[in-house]
């Protein structure tokens, strides 16, 4: 074949991945599709984990790379049918009601339709242009929910980037910067005391990853001292960076927490920002979990002092009930949001218009390309209202205090936290292993969670207390009833006897 002719073959070829109509069929199929499997999952039918070993799963997926091609619409809306039932066959089913277990939520479905429109027009926003609603979108979301935790409207800055983990290291990254004003430029100061991080003794492990990535060094993260509710507790902070003071030591940041994950514990926020103040160190609250509680009248008072931290982060992919990622990045002073990064890019950002250049995501965030992330929330809020985020807190923090009672009335359950929020650890104690060492103990805990996720019947989550293994819940759907929760015990009974009579 000559150039041209081999040209117009792949023009041909391509033509059918970019047919409206095609596209058109195969979406009817995948919303059908998508319909029917979340008609089932809501309803508690069929498992919640689809258990495949990994090597099994790649296999599938490697073997449906290898399948010939196909052209027709009929045939591409066949092929797209039979790979979304892979898929959907193959996964988690978050939205089954017997789904109990990471902070991920059974995701309101239609903030994914928004996700998807998103995602089919592609609109990248590292600059505004690129983007343009998609970034609207998002500062809309970015002022209604930073006024939510108390912000004053226009003092106030914030953006979305690709998860919690990224947020906390960005806005460790800005107390650093800030505190060290060349050290985008030069570095951390090698001379002198090292800088250190004070975190809440039991932050999620991207805290100490950012000190890693920061050049801080994760042997210079502090974890402050938490009282028995696994709280920061104030006056040992106090001391702590009266100490670090005399030293002379840099304190990068205090990071405290609205919730720490491993129970949900959330610091006592006025009394962190009070010792901050005190010492005159940036604070920083990581609410990637516990943030929604500001959209309850009945537990907003969790957060109260979010509102004097220096920089927070909020996961809307948690308990506002959309699907991953969509995380926020809020300074109480807007002057800080250009000092994470600095740079020229004259090929992107174009200095002669500044005002522009305002609403450029890229100058703000680690990503250049960035997902049209916060489109999912956007259009979920603009759909159902607020309210709805209201009801999920409500519901879900409601439903784990009904767990909670119930495994402290069950003679053979031990929880391990009055929950603040809707995480509660535990484990399953029956008589005959009352008087099991930890070791024993904890295995117990352990092949139990497996054998029952792996059962398909519910999903939840492994977890430790003073380093002993133990089951933790975190209930994410708001359609789990006080009967999934009489189920799950009954479950761990009968799967925890046959276990130990296994033993
Ligand atoms: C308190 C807390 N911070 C940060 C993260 C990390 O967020 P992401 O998974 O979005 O990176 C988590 C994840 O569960 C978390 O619980």
């Amino acid at each position: 074949m000559s150039p041209p002719d081999s040209l117009a073959a792949a023009r041909a070829r391509i033509a059918p991945a970019y047919d409206a109509g095609l596209f058109r069929d195969s979406g009817h199929a995948v919303s059908d599709a998508l319909a029917d499997h979340l008609a089932e999952s809501l309803s508690g039918e069929g498992p919640v984990l689809n258990w495949n070993a990994p090597a099994d799963n790649i296999a599938a997926a490697t073997a449906a790379l290898r399948g010939e091609p196909v052209g027709s619409n009929d045939e591409v809306a066949d092929r797209v049918r039979g790979l979304v039932g892979e898929i959907l066959k193959r996964g988690q089913n978050l939205h089954s009601p017997r789904y109990i277990g990471h902070q991920v939520p059974a995701s309101v479905p239609i903030a994914g339709l928004f996700d998807a429109v998103g995602s089919v027009t592609n609109q990248p926003m590292a600059i505004y242009e690129m983007g343009p609603f998609a970034s609207a979108a998002e500062e809309a979301c970015v002022a209604a929910l930073g006024e939510k935790l108390g912000f004053d409207a226009g003092s106030f800055a914030g953006f979305v980037t690709h998860g919690g983990s990224l947020a906390n290291t960005t806005c460790l990254l800005t107390a650093r910067n800030v505190l060290f004003k060349k050290c985008w430029e030069e570095g951390v100061p090698r001379s002198g005391p090292q800088p250190v991080l004070v975190a809440h003794g039991e932050s999620h492990y991207c805290i100490a990853r950012s000190a890693g990535l920061l050049g801080l060094g994760t042997r210079n993260v502090i974890k402050a001292e938490l009282n028995d509710r696994r709280q920061i507790d104030p006056s040992a902070l106090d001391e702590t960076l009266t100490r670090l003071r005399a030293e002379g030591v840099p304190i990068v940041a205090v990071a405290a927490g609205a919730c720490a994950t491993p129970i949900g514990a959330f610091d006592d926020l006025n009394a962190v920002a009070d010792v901050c103040e005190k010492h005159g160190v940036w604070m920083h609250v990581d609410a990637a979990h516990g943030g929604a509680a500001a959209f309850s009248p009945t537990h907003k008072h969790l957060l109260d002092g979010v509102e004097r931290a220096d920089s927070v982060i909020w996961d809307a992919h948690k308990m506002l009930f959309v699907p991953a990622l969509c995380a926020f990045v809020f300074y109480k002073n807007r002057e800080h949001r250009f000092e994470a990064f600095r740079q020229d890019a004259p090929y992107l950002f174009d200095p002669s218009d500044p005002g522009l250049a305002e609403h450029d995501s890229g100058m703000k965030t680690l990503e250049c390309t960035k997902r049209a992330a916060a489109l999912g929330l956007w259009g979920t809020w603009a759909t159902f209202g607020e309210q709805l985020f209201t009801d999920l807190v409500d519901v879900t923090f409601a439903l784990t205090r009904s767990l909670y009672e119930k495994l402290n009335a069950a003679a053979d359950f031990e929880p391990l936290n009055d929950p603040q929020c809707n995480i509660v650890a535990f484990r399953y104690v029956p008589a005959c292993l009352r008087d099991a060492n930890d070791a024993t103990l904890g295995r117990f805990q352990q092949d139990l969670r497996r054998d029952l996720v792996r059962s398909g019947r519910f999903y939840i989550v492994p977890t430790a207390k003073d380093g002993v293994p133990a089951l933790r819940c975190t209930v994410m759907n708001p359609l789990t009833t006080e009967a999934h929760l009489d189920e799950l015990l009954n479950e761990l009974r009968t799967r925890g006897r046959a276990l130990s009579e296994r033993r």
